[in-house]
């Protein structure tokens, strides 16, 4: 696999990879990303030097079935990468695609397929940032629940561990392994839908496909788009 390409900085790594003729495992890095996207239109918002912004680009002849597992396999890798660099953490997966820990979001990923059989997984995740310099109070950072990590050693760890679970994608022990690190199972949660509408449910578990499934008023059915918000219970 070629060795991970670092930018001084970079409108948006995704959109660095798209423009690119790529092959399976090719990486772009930057700690300034100047144009960082996030799901649905949103922007991913940089500090300069504070946050990881990397891509990377998946190919494939004949692609595995279970494509729309990719951004949960990317969140479950990066809490897996940092286990393996840190140790024991609280990191833990918000559906669809964040790390969150606690009630506060670290990492976000955003897929995108420029072409059929290309898939491009970016993932940005607030590394060195102080209290002060995050964005929305809603977030938070590895340095701030004390994980210092060289962003560098992340990046490496993040890929390999990647590649190495799409390598198995389609695969039951794959689907274990993500669902294992999924939070708020038993929780209620209200799921805002991209056509505006919301919703309370109850989150079960995730499909293998990755669409959460949940219960409501007794019925059990499958997500497969929406923003989910946890509704605190009365002590
Ligand atoms: C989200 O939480 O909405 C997803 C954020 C994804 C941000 C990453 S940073 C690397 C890659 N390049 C981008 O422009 N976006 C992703």
């Amino acid at each position: 696999m070629t060795p991970i390409e670092w930018l001084e900085s970079a409108g948006s790594t995704n959109s660095v990879l798209r423009d690119r003729a790529v092959r399976f495992g090719d990486a772009v890095a930057t700690l300034h990303q100047t144009d960082g996207r996030g799901r649905v239109g949103r922007q991913w918002l940089d500090v300069p030097g504070r946050g990881l912004a990397i891509s990377v680009a998946l190919t494939w002849e004949n692609p595995p079935a279970l494509l729309t597992r990719i951004p949960l396999i990317a969140g479950a890798a990066l809490i897996d990468a940092v286990t393996e660099i840190h140790g024991d953490n609280e990191l833990w997966m918000k559906w669809p695609n964040d790390v969150y820990a606690a009630e506060k979001k670290i990492a976000g990923v955003l897929t995108e397929m420029p072409a059929p059989g290309t898939v491009i997984v970016g993932m940005g995740v607030n590394v060195g940032h102080t209290v002060d310099e995050l964005p929305v109070d809603t977030a938070s950072s590895l340095s701030v629940l004390g994980i210092d990590i060289d962003p560098a050693v992340l990046a490496e760890a993040w890929r390999r561990i990647l590649v190495e679970r799409v390598d198995t994608l389609d695969e039951p022990a794959t689907h274990e392994w993500v669902a294992s690190r999924l939070g708020w199972i038993g929780d209620d949660v209200r799921i805002e839908f991209p056509d505006g509408t919301s919703r309370t449910v109850t989150i079960i578990g995730i499909r293998a496909d990755g669409a959460l499934t949940v219960s409501s008023n007794g019925h059990t059915e499958s997500i497969v788009a929406g923003d989910i918000t946890r509704i605190r219970r009365e002590p």
